[in-house]
């Protein structure tokens, strides 16, 4: 069944709070290391469930791991290209970067269709659109992916839509492939930019992260070396979105203004009190905000759809109504049941939620679905008054380390009910 979060609500946050290395951009990370000899140290790492998923399948590759406080030490000299069976990719989307990596290391892959949360189907067409492109000869059979990448060559790979991951597997693929690789149409994600530089640092010459194009020049190897993640906008804005919809003046220490542009734009609008400064963010809410009546998910830079649940808990107890459209992901309401139980009131049309702010959310007994709608529950648990218990509480340790202990020292009552 897995742990359960039990949450007395109704209490304010007050206090500082620093935020960890980002999940999305450790992730691609941890795949590019394929493409390295060497040791690497990553700092700012987090201790999360996909990033342990991850070193599991480094581990079958014969690549050494081991965590010292927020640092990963990662060796990869004795690495073997292995297949990658199901029961590793169905537990971590980021399964699916290994696939660009290992072609651009040693141009084979056998890797089984990844997981992830259950947000919608999550096809990888664009991935291997682009990789085929660039010559690479797939089979797919019984759930396997089957990849020669021996006749690769270098050249131009315009995407369908700026998919984060396709974007990844392309620019790490074609990081050893003799010639320049430009690719158009890419997701200009923060993590993207955070990947580029740590390829660089290896040793790589990529250029253009966070354009519409970016540039691969390929390089005869990678090296090992020191790299720090940056921290995680996503994590940073499901704090600021917590004590706007609970109250109370919290500072969210190493977030970073310029990766939450869209979140903070909205947040002016509802009449909380937000102060942004070079590396942290503050925001005091001491009263009820106000609607934003229309808000929808788009590519970075605008409103992150891995935002969107937390930001709907705050939209359900505002002041008037919203429509909030998930244009990147097709099935992404998986929280509107359980909000509506704790007395929310959301109706669903196609890809719109229409929220109508009511006073009081009310505890219940909820499930969490995927990671955000997880994080989401937390958020609607520590807002309502009296008790609310959250199961499948694993969905949220796929991205957040220890939550409850987070908010727990800005003040909320909120104990895990281990399994
Ligand atoms: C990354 O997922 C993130 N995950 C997601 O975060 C994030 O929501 C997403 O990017 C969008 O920003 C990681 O970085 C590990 P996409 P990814 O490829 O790469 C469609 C979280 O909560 N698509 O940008 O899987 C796809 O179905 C997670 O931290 C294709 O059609 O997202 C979706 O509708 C959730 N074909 C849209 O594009 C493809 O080949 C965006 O997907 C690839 C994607």
């Amino acid at each position: 069944m897995g742990d359960k979060l039990l949450i007395n609500g109704g209490r304010k946050l007050f206090g500082e709070i620093r935020v960890e290395g980002a999940k999305n951009g450790i992730l691609p990370i941890l795949a590019g290391v394929v493409l390295c000899d060497g040791e690497i140290e990553l700092e700012n790492c987090v201790d999360i469930l996909d990033v342990r998923c991850m070193r599991e399948i480094l581990k079958l590759l014969n690549i050494s791991t081991f965590d010292f406080g927020s640092t990963l030490y990662i060796n990869t000299k004795n690495i073997k290209n292995e297949k990658i069976t199901h029961d590793l990719t169905q537990k971590v989307r980021a399964s699916i970067f290994l696939m660009g990596a290992l072609l651009g290391r040693f141009r084979k892959v056998s890797i089984a269709f990844p997981g992830g949360c259950k947000i919608g189907a999550r096809p990888i067409d664009i991935h291997l659109k682009g990789l085929k492109t660039l010559g690479v000869k797939i089979v797919e059979r019984h759930g396997y992916i089957y990849c020669n990448a021996s006749d690769i060559k270098s050249g131009e790979v315009v995407l369908d839509f700026p998919s984060v991951g396709a974007t990844e597997s392309l620019m790490m693929c074609a990081c050893l492939v003799k010639g320049k690789t430009k690719l158009f149409g890419v997701a200009k994600e923060p993590e993207i930019v955070c990947l580029q530089d740590f390829l660089n640092k290896m040793g790589a010459k990529i250029s253009g992260a966070g354009t519409d194009c970016i540039e691969i020049v390929g390089v005869k190897k990678l090296h090992g070396g020191r790299f720090k993640v940056i921290p995680d906008r996503i994590v940073a804005g499901t704090y600021l979105l917590a004590v706007a919809t609970c109250g109370g003046d919290v500072t969210v220490k190493g977030a970073l203004a310029k990766h939450n542009e869209a979140l903070v734009s909205f947040l002016k609008q509802t009449a909380c009190k937000i102060d942004v400064f070079s590396d942290r963010i503050r925001l005091k809410a001491d009263k009820r905000l106000l609607s934003i009546d229309k808000i929808q998910t788009l590519p970075y830079p605008f409103f992150p759809t891995d935002l969107q649940p937390q930001m709907m808990v705050l939209q359900s107890v505002s002041e008037g109504s919203s429509a909030i459209q998930e244009n990147i992901f097709e099935s992404r309401f998986a929280l509107v049941p359980e909000l509506n139980k704790m007395g929310a009131n959301i109706v669903v049309k196609d890809r719109t939620a229409f929220v109508k702010g009511v006073e009081k959310l009310y505890g219940a007994d909820v499930s969490a679905s995927d990671l955000r709608a997880g994080a989401g529950l937390v958020i609607a648990g520590m807002k309502a008054e009296g008790y609310t218990t959250i199961s499948n509480v694993q969905y949220v340790d796929r991205g957040y380390e220890e939550i409850e202990k987070k908010f727990s020292s800005l003040g909320a009552d909120i104990k895990r009910k281990k399994d």
